[in-house]
């Protein structure tokens, strides 16, 4: 696959990532308006990764304090496996790098398998724990693991 082209993500792409949400979370989708507020938020980094024009994922997260904190992280069900959740986070570390961040932390939900493998493959560990944070519609709610990766 050729390498994905990933641009800073805007205010005019805020339709987009909340169908890319949608189809990534559909038990927990964010609103449009709560994307809109978090794109201009002034630490935020946004990115868009396109596959032929077409909008294929995105990660939001806040780079502040030294750290930074993933928000969130998905990729179009129908473009998986090729690396773009890969490229996300690559691109990423080298902007929390470059303002001498130490460390990028994540909550991911313990129900969530592959989201779990990736972060595991990218070198994350567990550092922490909260239980029953993810309220699931008609199921028990699930633990959150905060998980942690160095930068140097
Ligand atoms: C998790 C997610 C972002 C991965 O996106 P992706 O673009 O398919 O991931 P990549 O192709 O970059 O995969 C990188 C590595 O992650 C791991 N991985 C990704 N998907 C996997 C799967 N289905 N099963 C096992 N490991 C997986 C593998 O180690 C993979 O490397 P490999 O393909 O060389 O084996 C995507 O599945 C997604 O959007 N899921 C729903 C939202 C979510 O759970 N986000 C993460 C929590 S915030």
């Amino acid at each position: 696959m050729t390498a994905p082209v990933l641009r800073p993500a805007a205010s005019a792409d805020v339709d987009a990532l909340a169908q890319l949400h949608a189809r990534s979370f559909p038990a927990e989708p964010w609103e449009r308006g709560a994307l809109a507020r978090l794109l201009v938020l002034p630490k935020m980094h946004a990115r868009l990764a396109e596959s032929g024009r077409f909008p294929a994922g995105f990660i939001l997260a806040l780079v502040v304090g030294g750290e930074a904190e993933i928000l969130t992280l998905c990729v179009d069900p129908g473009l998986r496996r090729r690396g773009l959740a890969r490229a996300l986070l690559a691109d990423l570390y080298a902007a929390a790098r470059a303002i001498q961040s130490a460390r990028v932390v994540l909550e991911v939900a313990a129900d969530n398998a592959i989201g779990r493998a990736l972060y595991a493959a990218e070198g994350f560990a567990a550092i922490g724990r909260r239980p029953f944070y993810y309220r699931r519609p008609d199921a028990p709610a699930v633990d959150a693991l905060i998980l942690a990766r160095p930068l140097a």
